[in-house]
């Protein structure tokens, strides 16, 4: 009936609305004691989490590895799109956000553990076929050398052509392109994120 419908669609609006101001406490939370690791006083908006997940094809064979997965924003985006939450495995450094996403997400394999050493994670998880890599990391609280030796060791697991998917707040890259060794593409500004941040698409020569 109409009426239940409307009382049904209503609890699970105020239950999203509730959920959502959750991970906002604990996001604030986590930035106030860890500014520089925890990189932004929000989770990322749904559009620009959308964005990085329409980058990932479900149908490519292997993990999806995403970096810095927070509370999730962007982790919910890729099962959203089809990736089952069994072909994704989420490296986070902050110990209480990796429990909170492992009941969030029931079967999302989650490794605590530092994703600049993504090598030995992805050796010590058995990844051995990567699809894609989905990076929220706060890249520019890093020196450039360190950055790049991220996207060294992602290129490294990655077939020619796979992504590594990043987002930042910033007018330059993360890293810049090396036409040898890998591509790079950008989105337009996604303005209906807080603050506006754009997509960066890396891809292996
Ligand atoms: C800007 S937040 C993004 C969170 C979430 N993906 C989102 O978009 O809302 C950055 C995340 O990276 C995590 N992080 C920072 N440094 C890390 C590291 N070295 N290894 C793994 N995770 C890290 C932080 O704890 C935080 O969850």
């Amino acid at each position: 009936m109409l009426v239940h419908r409307l009382r049904d669609e209503a609890i699970a609006g105020a239950r999203r609305v509730r959920c959502q101001y959750s991970d906002d406490i604990k996001f604030l939370r986590s930035w106030a004691s860890r500014p520089l690791t925890t990189g932004a006083v929000s989770p990322s908006g749904r559009f620009l989490a959308r964005a990085m997940a329409a980058v990932v094809d479900p149908a490519w064979p292997g993990m999806v590895v995403e970096l810095g997965p927070g509370t999730g924003a962007v982790t919910a985006a890729l099962i959203e799109r089809g990736l089952p939450p069994e072909r994704l495995i989420a490296i986070e450094y902050n110990p209480d956000f990796a429990e909170h996403i492992r009941a969030r997400f029931p079967g999302l394999h989650v490794t605590v553990g530092d994703a600049y050493q993504l090598t030995d994670a992805l050796k010590h998880a058995g990844v051995s076929e990567v699809a894609a890599v989905v990076s929220s990391l706060p890249l520019f609280t890093r020196p450039p050398l360190q950055r790049r030796r991220l996207l060294d060791q992602a290129m490294a697991a990655l077939p020619p052509g796979r992504p590594f998917i990043q987002f930042s707040y910033a007018l330059v890259p993360p890293v810049p392109a090396e036409p040898s060794r890998w591509t790079l593409d950008v989105g337009g500004w996604i303005v209906r994120n807080l603050p506006p941040a754009r997509v960066w698409t890396y891809r292996k020569a």
